[in-house]
């Protein structure tokens, strides 16, 4: 009992309230957060601290020197509770920032999900159609979508006044006098093949076309053929119905195969309407009406300076647009056309 009242009290000298503040002071300032702080606060500030035991001392203080005294320990606890507020509110301040560092979320940032496109349908069915007959060692020709007249008509046999060649048809490229149309066909590229390559030729060729048709769901004004020729020594037509029953086994199943029914092309003769046997046709197994083909004319030949005598051969020409439509239930042409991200993704990278 002795100790106890005697350690709440202290003397009170300027010296003992300095040095009790200076403790509190430094305490305060050496709190690195705010469980620091609250020891510093308990050591230097609470019950039992030396500046409490100072303060408790006021009563032994003798009347006459309370009003110094107090003020002396008056002037240090403020002090001390001025220092204490600024550095709670700066531990807050800074833990409080420290938190929503740690707890950021970039809003800004890119988003990692890349998006995965698809090539388009058209693209990665004409690509099929080439490695079918590139898997029978033939070669791809490409020619231009803009064509000179002679190629697209006078070289395959159509005469001055073929409806083909009426402007409502075709799409006429200023000036007049050049002579240049955007190409009606891939056939133009059967003459540039036969004037550049050695023969025997074995070629396909894919490429964009264009006619002044309607944009609707069975036409589309620029649209995509695929072209045949062979030429060679004793090419019949035989050969002819062999090569697209093949082709038609390889992109429409073992069951497919196809009909020939006449027709009339310049270009060829006899000609042919090529029909197809679409053995999982949605809606049930059918002949479709997919192109034309024939026996090379011997008037083409000629243009292209091959001797008819000699060489002979066949070619045909299908859309690849139609092919897609009746290979993958397409309803309307449109929708290969418009270029809505939505269509190819449907197909992914197969046809
Ligand atoms: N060029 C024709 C068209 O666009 C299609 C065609 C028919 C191509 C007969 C041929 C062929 O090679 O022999 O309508």
């Amino acid at each position: 009992m002795s100790d106890a009242p005697r350690s709440q009290s202290a003397e009170i000298t300027p010296e003992a309230v300095e040095s009790a503040v200076a403790a509190a002071l430094t305490a305060i300032a050496a709190a690195a957060d705010t469980a620091q702080l609250k020891d510093a606060r308990a050591a230097h500030v609470a019950d039992g601290s030396p500046l409490a035991v100072l303060s408790a001392s006021m009563r032994q203080v003798a009347p006459e020197h309370k009003a110094t005294f107090g003020k002396l320990i008056g002037q240090g606890r403020g002090r001390v509770t001025q220092a204490l507020a600024a550095k709670e509110a700066e531990l807050a301040e800074a833990e409080t920032a420290a938190r929503l560092e740690a707890e950021r979320v970039d809003i800004t940032a890119v988003p990692s999900r890349t998006r995965v496109g698809a090539r388009h349908p058209l693209a990665v069915l004409q690509d099929h159609v080439c490695d079918i007959f590139v898997g029978m060692g033939w070669e791809i020709a490409e020619g231009p979508e803009l064509e000179h007249e002679w190629f697209n008509f006078d070289a395959l046999n159509f005469d001055e006044d073929h409806p083909a060649r009426q402007e409502q048809d075709t799409f006429y490229v200023d000036p007049a006098s050049r002579h240049l149309v955007m190409r009606t066909h891939t056939s133009p590229v059967q003459v540039r093949t036969m004037l550049d390559r050695e023969l025997p030729i074995y070629v396909l060729c894919p490429g964009r076309v264009y006619r002044t048709d309607e944009f609707d769901a069975t036409h589309l004004p620029v649209f995509t053929q695929f072209e045949g020729l062979v030429i060679d020594k004793g090419i019949t037509m035989a050969h002819l119905k062999g090569t697209l029953d093949h082709f038609a086994r390889q992109l429409f199943g073992p069951e497919a195969k196809t009909r020939l029914r006449t027709n009339y092309f310049p270009f060829t003769e006899p000609s042919a309407e090529l029909d197809l046997w679409h053995p999982t046709f949605k809606g049930g197994a059918r002949w479709i009406e997919w192109g034309g083909c024939g026996m090379v004319n011997p008037n083409v030949l000629r243009a292209a300076g091959i001797d008819p005598e000699v060489y002979s051969g066949f070619a045909f020409g299908m859309g690849i647009e139609r092919g897609l439509m009746f290979r993958s239930d397409v309803q309307d042409m449109r929708d290969m056309a418009e270029g809505d991200v939505r269509f190819s993704e449907q197909y992914g990278m197969v046809v």
